[in-house]
């Protein structure tokens, strides 16, 4: 059965942003760090602002209003401005300055574009000379998509059986219905498995380096908005005492003390892998054993701020959709029983294709709740002609309405109903059956991003999601509490986050 499911909601004030652990509740510190967190996607000055029209200025005659509007209701601004200027590049206010959101047709032409950069767009946001967060470098990049991402299949058995162990501990464990604020249960359970396959097994159960890497994160953006408020000219002066540098570096020399010693012990192993299949930290640091500790806490910081947040926010915006969606979800769950039952409870990387059904469900569920917003994020750091003659200058930054286009019905028939099976049905047809995956690029599949930059992660994702989702419905069911509809999510300032404090009802029914 499909349902229809209108996620979109302004936020409020109340913002909740989940972490594990001790972290206050509410605070704008927290919305701060969704905003980098699932964002990648970063925000930059457009110099000649009257060469394309702006959303909403027909009707928002403030600028400050308009980007009030973005940074609170991001979704419905983006959509608005894709409607009226259908297949036209367009302007967005915002509190970074203009972006210019471009139709579809343009990123094949740009997708390998030399002056259109990703890093900068990240570096922007972090101010990685003060902060250490880097946008990752193409030959780190290389040895993720080369190397680590055909290990991943190699984890699996151990993440299982941690996923396995650790849900069972946290999820009802009798038939009865119980209420669960599932977000924090998934985030964590994320966090322990990148941990392992990010820095190491030991990373993984050690409660500090997990509690380190969330908090870096926090404070480094919070401190990041401090230290903008100054001029650029001055920050080598001020830094220092600018508010969150202490804890900053705090944190900084805790999570280095716990890497140091895994070079330590890299180095003691002779550069040898410390645990099979090899973390990332493990293959990086083998291949450049020159790195310093802080070049390995660097990267360790950046793979976990685009991994873990995404990916937990998927999770859960996945969960919130089963919960309300019980006909599709039984069709996901008979197939989920049928392939655990004839490959004996251990499932490999190969099965992960033969569950069609699942992977069409969670697509349908980044389809409606991506974390970006917009993607192809792009900064350009030369002035760029394209192919109709529209001239893009140097300092632009660029992307697309990801969100506005997975709602248009002229790219999804009846876009505004959740249909769990949607890419499942298309991949039924003629010539269809490799294309519609959760993990394809497309300007179609446009979630995550496009050309060089697209996600690197996304297979990481896409076995953390799976095996998370395999194991919830083998054992549990799930719907929303009597009277609650689809849990609503927050748009904000180009990005899309669950209401971490949501409940829903779960039962074990196995028990
Ligand atoms: C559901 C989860 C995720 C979503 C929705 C997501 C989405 C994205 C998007 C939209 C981009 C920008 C691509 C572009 O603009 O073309 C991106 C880039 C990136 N993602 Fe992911 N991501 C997820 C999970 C992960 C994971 C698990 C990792 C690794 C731990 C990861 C690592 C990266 C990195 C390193 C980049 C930058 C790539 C570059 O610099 O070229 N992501 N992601």
């Amino acid at each position: 059965m499909s349902s229809a499911n209108t996620s979109s909601a302004s936020m409020t004030d109340s913002l909740h942003f989940p972490f594990i652990g001790r972290m206050p509740a509410l605070s704008p510190l927290i919305a701060a760090v969704a905003i980098l967190v699932t964002s990648i996607g970063v925000r930059f000055m457009l110099s000649n602002r009257s060469q394309v029209p702006i959303a909403l200025s027909d009707n928002i005659a403030s600028r400050n209003k308009r980007i009030d509007q973005y940074r609170f209701d991001s979704r419905r601004v983006l959509t608005e401005g894709y409607t009226q200027f259908k297949n036209q590049i367009f302007g967005l206010d915002t509190s970074e300055g203009i972006i210019m959101v471009l139709p579809t047709h343009f990123i094949d032409e740009l997708k390998s574009h030399a002056a259109l950069s990703f890093g900068a767009t990240f570096d922007t946001l972090t101010l990685p000379e003060y902060t250490r967060i880097h946008a990752a470098t193409p030959v780190i990049l290389k040895l993720f998509i080369g190397k680590f991402n055909p290990s991943l299949g190699a984890f699996m058995p151990d993440m299982q059986t941690m996923i396995q162990t650790e849900l069972l501990a946290a999820l009802p464990k009798d038939n009865n219905w119980k209420s669960v604020k599932i977000y924090h249960i998934l985030f964590h359970l994320v966090c322990k498995s990148a941990a392992r396959s990010l820095l190491g097994e030991a990373a993984a159960e050690n409660p500090r380096w997990l509690q380190v890497q969330t908090d870096y994160i926090g404070t480094a953006i919070s401190y990041v908005q401090a230290l903008k408020k100054w001029p650029k000219a001055l920050r080598p002066f001020v830094y220092r005492y600018v508010e969150g540098y202490s804890t900053l570096r705090k944190q900084w020399n805790e999570g280095r003390a716990i890497v140091a010693d895994f070079l330590a012990r890299k180095k003691a192993n002779n550069w040898e892998p410390l645990q099979q299949p090899p973390s990332f930290f493990d293959i990086v640091a083998s291949t450049y054993r020159d790195m310093s500790v802080d070049e390995h806490l660097s990267l360790q910081v950046t793979f976990f701020v685009a991994g873990v947040h995404t990916s937990a926010a998927t999770l859960t915006q996945a969960l919130f959709d089963a919960a309300v969606n019980a006909s599709c979800i039984a069709q996901v769950r008979e197939e989920v029983q049928q392939l655990h039952a004839s490959c004996g409870g251990v499932i490999r990387r190969e099965h992960l294709s033969q569950l069609p059904k699942l992977d069409s469900f969670i697509k349908e569920v980044l389809r409606f709740s991506s974390p970006d917003l917009a993607t192809f994020v792009r900064k350009s750091s030369q002035d760029v002609t394209l192919s109709n003659g529209f001239h893009i200058p140097s300092g632009t930054t660029l992307e697309v309405a990801t969100g506005a286009i997975a709602m248009d019905p002229e790219v999804f028939d009846h876009p505004k109903i959740f249909d769990g099976l949607r890419f499942w049905k298309k991949r039924q047809l003629e010539n269809e059956s490799v294309k519609h995956q959760f993990t394809s690029v497309s300007p179609r599949d446009l979630e995550w991003g496009y050309g060089r930059h697209a996600c690197p992660g996304r297979y990481m994702a896409e076995v953390a999601i799976k095996l998370v989702m395999i194991q919830i419905l083998l054992r549990f069911e799930l719907k929303n509490p009597e009277g609650i509809a689809r849990h609503e999510s927050f748009n904000f300032d180009g990005q899309t986050m669950p209401n971490t404090e949501a409940d829903i009802l779960m039962r074990d029914i196995n028990a």
